[in-house]
């Protein structure tokens, strides 16, 4: 993939991580309120994760991007694209926000512009995502988008922070379904 793609919404730059961005990374990971709804992020989280991550964000096949405040030159997050069959045209991949920054619509805005990027630039037809339990923050704004509820995968998970099992409520996203 192009590693320098730049996606500019009114509050926020989506772009590749950089070195440079493992203490913010730190800041919005090194937190069990926003790491127990992630599947593969450990608890306490180090700068040593956090570079780790951005290394393999830069040499992988998934579109890792940065979610930077413009107004602070701050990340504040990140979201991914991975794309898991390409003859389908589907993608998955999830999203974070420092919990300082909840409640403000970043999430939604970062969301909905890698909504876009799937399908008006990759040309993909359905994005497959999901949530833990609980987590109905993350399922409104999906559904906010038109993803519909399609399943539990049970014990899908175990949670690398909290080590606990985690069925996976699973969620879809078809192109012609997509709302803006
Ligand atoms: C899920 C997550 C990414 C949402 O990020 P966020 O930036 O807080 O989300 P938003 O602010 O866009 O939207 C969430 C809420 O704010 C509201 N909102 C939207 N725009 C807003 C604005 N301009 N001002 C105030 N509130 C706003 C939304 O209506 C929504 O309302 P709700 O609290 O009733 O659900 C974030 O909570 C997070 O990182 N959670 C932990 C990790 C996680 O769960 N990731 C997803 C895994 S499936």
């Amino acid at each position: 993939m192009d590693k320098d793609i730049i996606i500019e919404t009114a509050r926020l730059i989506l772009r590749k991580f950089k070195i440079e961005d493992a203490n913010d990374i730190v800041e919005g990971l090194n937190n069990i309120n926003v790491s127990h709804f992630l599947a593969r992020v450990p608890y306490p989280y180090t700068k040593e994760d956090a570079i780790y991550f951005i290394n393999e964000s830069l040499n992988n096949n998934s579109y890792n991007f940065a979610i930077e405040l413009k107004s602070e030159n701050k990340v504040i997050g990140g979201t991914e694209l991975t794309i898991i069959d390409t003859d389908n045209g589907i993608a998955t991949g999830g999203i974070w926000i420092n919990e300082k920054y909840w409640g403000k619509g970043y999430g939604t805005e970062a969301f909905g512009a890698r909504i876009k990027y799937a399908f008006e630039e990759l040309g993909l037809r359905r994005l497959e995502n999901g949530y833990f339990k609980e987590n109905e923050k993350s399922h409104k704004m999906q559904l906010r988008f038109g993803y519909k509820d399609e399943g539990i995968r049970r014990q899908r998970f175990i949670s690398k922070s909290s080590n606990k099992l985690e069925d996976e409520y699973i969620t879809g996203l078809l192109k012609d379904e997509w709302i803006r």
